[in-house]
């Protein structure tokens, strides 16, 4: 374990953790969108800022993907820290102004107006954890970004319907300003923002429709299961 100390409070953690995992676990609030335990971190918002001493020296820099080092003391909340999560915030509502979550985390840091030009054709606020959930958990590598700069952008390959996308709404869930979509509509599941509409299998006990047969042909494949597996949905095999 490695001992390190965070606004002066001491705190452990596994050596190839990192400063915000260890505080969420000791219970120290950080803020931050693009962080989800269950893929790498990638510091895409920026929103966990914090200003990190190491040997006498001290830098400002994202929690999330700084590996704890024994000794360093970190601190959340000095008024330099401050400073640049407010305009960090002001940047990601400029991003996605109509956003709930970003609203309020920008009024609970004292931010009442946003100095940047609002970008009203744009919601998408580029942190990729979609992406990292599709690669890494789902494996399904259905989107990717494109561009650079202000042309940046979160698309399917080529922008057009993400074939390999398997309609299993792990994006959708995990995107923090909820701008993916999935909509259900008779024997049809739509992720919206991806434009994949698959058709669904309906469960042989109670007829409802469950999960996209593309999908569940994909995990039969994939974890060698016999070819009738999921001919019940999951509540009726339960
Ligand atoms: S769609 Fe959502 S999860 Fe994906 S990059 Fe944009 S904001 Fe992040
Ligand atoms: S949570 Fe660290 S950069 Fe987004």
């Amino acid at each position: 374990m490695i001992s390190f100390s965070i606004d002066g409070q001491p705190v452990e953690g596994k050596e190839d953790a990192h400063i915000l995992e260890v505080a969420l676990d000791a219970g120290i609030e950080i803020p931050h969108l693009c962080y989800n335990e269950s893929v790498k971190p990638y510091g895409a918002c920026r929103l966990c800022l914090v200003e990190v001493t190491r040997k006498g020296r001290s830098k400002m820099t994202t929690s999330c993907n700084y590996p704890i080092m024994e000794g360093i003391e970190v601190f959340t909340g000095t008024e330099k820290v401050l400073r640049a999560r407010r305009m960090i915030i002001e940047l990601l509502l400029s991003m996605c102004p109509g956003d709930k979550l970003l609203q309020e985390m920008a009024a609970g840091m004292g931010v009442r107006e946003v100095r940047f030009k609002k970008e009203e054709e744009k919601d998408c606020i580029l942190c990729g954890l979609c992406a990292r959930v599709c690669d890494e958990v789902v494996g399904a590598h259905a989107i990717q970004f494109a561009s650079r700069g202000d042309r940046r952008e979160m698309i399917p390959p080529f922008g057009e319907e993400a074939m390999n996308c398997i309609a299993c709404g792990a994006c959708v869930v995990v995107c923090p300003v909820n701008v993916i979509g999935m909509k259900e509509e008779g024997d049809e599941r739509t992720i919206l923002r991806w434009k994949r509409t698959l058709k669904m299998k309906s469960c042989k006990v109670c007829g409802n429709y469950f999960a996209p047969w593309f999908q569940l042909d994909k995990f039969k494949e994939k974890a060698k299961l016999p070819k009738d597996f999921y001919d019940v949905c999951y509540t009726c095999r339960s």
